[in-house]
């Protein structure tokens, strides 16, 4: 035993066990000659050290830590994990082996399974939150055919599990870049396996019981999201393709005219000369550098798309570079891979290389220096238009600084490493400023360098269903930025589709509405007046909600907790919870029950336990039963947990386009409310040296009163912030209202007692 290590000699390999938290451990196997490399995913390399007890046993050891005891024996190989009370957490399966199995290449671990355990995470899947019984495979893969339940390949791939035994939950994260699977109780009632078609048996154990517990650790493993610039959380507008110019400059126009929210305008791939990356199509966009002047002017950001393959064409000097510069993936004889993908035969830089990357960057800041705003990337599983795999050959050499790996082990990593080189391109650029890249494929870990979108959905009922099991086990997964195309990518929207997803769409942590070449046109109105009604409102509200949606991802930065949670993140003793697809939290005070289904005017919603607020109506519901909600089309029912503050702005067109003077904070009455306001630039880094605020606000409700405290507990940040505008929900009838141990009048708005403070006065 060295440190927190442990190894030991098992059949035909060597077993290393690293404790690193009370709650996690690392399990290597390694084979003679055979050195085990973290990948990128791998964030937190040194952990406190721990001494774990150590008790030999004739035929086992155990190892214990204050939270989970591990026995093994040695011969043949065997681990059972249990907890602090006893119960059998996660074991190798006796009868399979080792636990660890080999065949050729391959690399196996095979666990018991018993009847109530359930399965999520994974990443990017399509299909329902609890996955148990499935087979799931990980390979990234341009699925351009329609998402349904089986749909084998996704664009990311996050070998990530979470595991419920009961009311215990746990996790396992295989460090394996190659296609891995994972059998959840397919194959056999019995046991559960993951593999992969190479690489190492590498993985981490994590032990909650809760998923909180789980999902903090393992964002403290693979990273968390840092703070997006404040524009990224708003509407975003896309289309496959708007252009010419004018038409980029008539969409911004009417957004502006109709005053609906909107912050980003992204441009697809016609912008560009031939599909050629980091060029301009000239004819469409004659003056590009004015386009987003002019944009900005308007309080517009644009992204621009950029993807992976580069035009196999001798005059154009990007394919130049990269071919005298040797920084393409090449084949086993170092001739370029050659594929064809939107400008016909292209070449691949080899993202694989620090040098590559660098290089990439460095066309990233050219590009976006003239005044875009950030980097969208797709076709980066990497993606082909012909051939059956769709991608690469898996004998394709990336030279990966030193150390040559196949396609094979590369592949599930291209993704990641060509938004880390965005990101340090739009770093490069603008070093002041937060970066936003957007990418299509990716490992785990990609939550450090980007923000997702689920890739090519379509315009039906049933995909705007599963966004919300697929967002939310993407949150699960660490990978919380993420968002589906709002109104469906393929295919034709409708009015009430249209009107029903941007009403859940806005919920979505990254809130794009994308439509595909010859589809209808999919702006908030183009579905005539009723249906921009209900966009502009539900837009509006987003808008109103970014303070509370902000302070989401200030929270996700540091605890890793997602911003759009399954109901069983914060409701996991409650079975009736376990696989519940159509409704969502956000955060820990709002839950969403968007309408699904076409010709609904009412749907049932599930309350877990504690008391809920209507937001519409106000009216109050007690918990842990179903009720039946009215929702019309105007209408996405939305209740508040009893004992909330959200804290809401006024609407703006964009982020910046006033100083923001006034803080709403809506008061819902429960036990007690609470609530930790966190604010900063929403832009630059300042807030890494400690510029931000943090003020704390309490309620405390008597009969017929109501006792606020509020607390500046950090103020470093010169906020813009002039009034809080306290709205104590439902409570007209007040007799008393303390702040700060001083009372305070209040008017009577609806049902509701408002008050106004100005924020630096000591009450
Ligand atoms: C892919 C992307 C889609 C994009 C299109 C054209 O299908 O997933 O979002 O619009 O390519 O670039």
């Amino acid at each position: 035993m060295d440190n927190n290590e442990i190894q030991f000699v098992a059949e035909n390999c060597v077993v290393q066990i690293n404790i690193l938290t009370d709650d996690l451990f690392q399990v290597k196997m390694i084979r003679p000659e055979e050195e085990i490399i973290d990948s990128i995913a791998i964030y937190k390399k040194n952990w406190p050290m721990l001494k774990p007890r150590i008790i030999e046993k004739e035929k086992y050891f155990e190892i214990e830590t204050n939270k989970l005891r591990l026995r093994i024996n040695y011969n043949p190989y065997r681990m059972e994990v249990y907890d602090k009370e006893g119960d059998l957490i996660l074991a190798d399966l006796a009868h399979k082996g080792l636990g660890f199995e080999k065949e050729g290449s391959k690399v196996r671990a095979v666990k018991a399974l018993t009847l109530e355990d359930k399965f999520y995470g994974l990443g990017e899947r399509t299909g329902f939150l609890n996955k148990r019984g499935e087979y799931h495979e990980l390979w990234n893969f341009d699925q351009s055919s329609p998402h349904v339940h089986s749909t084998k390949h996704m664009y990311k791939s996050i070998p990530f599990l979470l595991g419920l035994r009961g009311k215990k939950a746990y996790g396992i994260f295989f460090d394996n870049t190659f296609l891995s699977r994972f059998d959840l109780g397919k194959e056999s009632e019995d046991y559960f396996y993951f593999e992969a078609d190479g690489g190492s048996l590498n993985y981490y154990v994590f032990y909650g019981p809760s998923l909180k517990t789980v999902v903090q650790r393992y964002t403290e493993l693979t990273g968390r999201i840092e703070l997006p610039p404040l524009w990224a959380l708003g509407f975003q507008q896309s289309r496959y393709s708007y252009f010419p110019q004018d038409k980029v400059y008539e969409i911004a126009e009417t957004f502006r005219k109709k005053e609906i929210p909107c912050d980003v305008i992204y441009l697809d791939i016609d912008y560009m000369d031939g599909y050629r990356v980091f060029t301009w199509d000239r004819e469409r966009f004659p003056d590009p550098e004015k386009m987003l002047a002019d944009l900005k002017e308007q309080g517009f950001k644009v992204v621009t798309i950029v993807d992976p393959g580069i035009k196999k064409d001798p005059d154009y000097w990007i394919y130049n570079e990269a071919m005298e510069n040797r920084y393409l993936c090449m084949d086993r004889f170092g001739f370029p891979f050659v594929g064809k993908v939107w400008p016909g035969d292209s070449v691949f830089p080899d993202f694989s290389q620090t040098e590559v990357r660098e290089w990439w960057a460095e066309k990233n800041r050219e590009f976006v220096k003239i005044g875009i705003d950030g980097i969208w990337n797709d076709m980066n599983e990497p993606a082909l238009l012909e051939g059956e795999s769709k991608t690469m050959p898996l004998d394709i050499i990336h030279k990966n600084d030193g150390r040559e790996i196949t396609h094979a082990e590369f592949h599930n990593l291209y993704g990641t490493y060509m938004s880390i080189a965005a990101k340090a391109g739009l770093l490069k650029a603008r070093p002041d400023e937060r970066p936003f890249v957007l990418t299509r494929a990716s490992f785990a870990g990609i939550q450090r360098f980007a923000a997702v979108w689920t890739g090519d959905n379509r315009s039906f009922w049933e995909h705007m269903a599963m966004s919300i099991p697929m967002l939310t086990t993407l949150g699960l997964s660490g990978v919380t930025f993420a968002g589906a195309d709002i109104g469906g990518f393929d295919f034709d929207a409708n009015p009430e589709l249209f009107a029903r997803w941007i009403q859940l769409g806005i919920c979505y942590p990254f809130c794009r509405v994308h439509s595909a070449v010859q589809t209808r046109d999919q702006e908030p109105w183009s579905f005539g007046p009723e249906v921009e009604k209900v966009a502009k409102e539900y837009i509006s509200l987003r808008y109103r909600l970014l303070p509370y949606l902000y302070n989401l991802f200030y929270r996700a930065s540091i605890t890793g907790e997602p911003i759009m949670q399954p109901l069983l993140f914060r409701y996991q003793d409650d079975e009736k919870v376990h696989n519940l697809n159509d409704q969502f939290m956000l955060g820990e005070a709002i839950m969403v029950a968007p309408v699904l289904h076409p010709g609904k005017d009412s749907r049932a919603v599930y309350l877990p336990e504690g008391e809920w607020y209507d937001f519409h109506t106000g009216e109050k519901y007690s918990g842990r039963r179903s009720i039946l909600v009215d929702a019309p089309l105007s209408k996405m029912p939305i209740f508040i947990k009893a004992g909330s503050i959200i804290p809401m702005y006024p609407v703006v067109n964009y982020i910046g386009e006033k100083e923001i003077e006034e803080l709403s904070l809506l008061i819902y009455p429960g036990p007690e409310a609470e609530y930790l306001y966190y604010e900063d630039d929403g832009k630059s880094f300042d807030y890494w040296e400690g510029k931000y605020n943090l003020t704390s606000f309490k309620a405390e409700f008597g009969h017929k009163s109501v006792n606020l405290t509020i607390v500046p507990q950090v103020n470093e940040y010169d906020s813009p912030l002039k009034y809080y505008k306290i709205i104590l929900k439902g409570m007209a009838d007040l007799n008393k209202v303390m702040v700060n141990g001083v009372e305070i009048e209040g008017i009577v708005v609806d049902n509701d007692l408002v008050i106004k403070l100005p924020v630096d006065e000591k009450f």
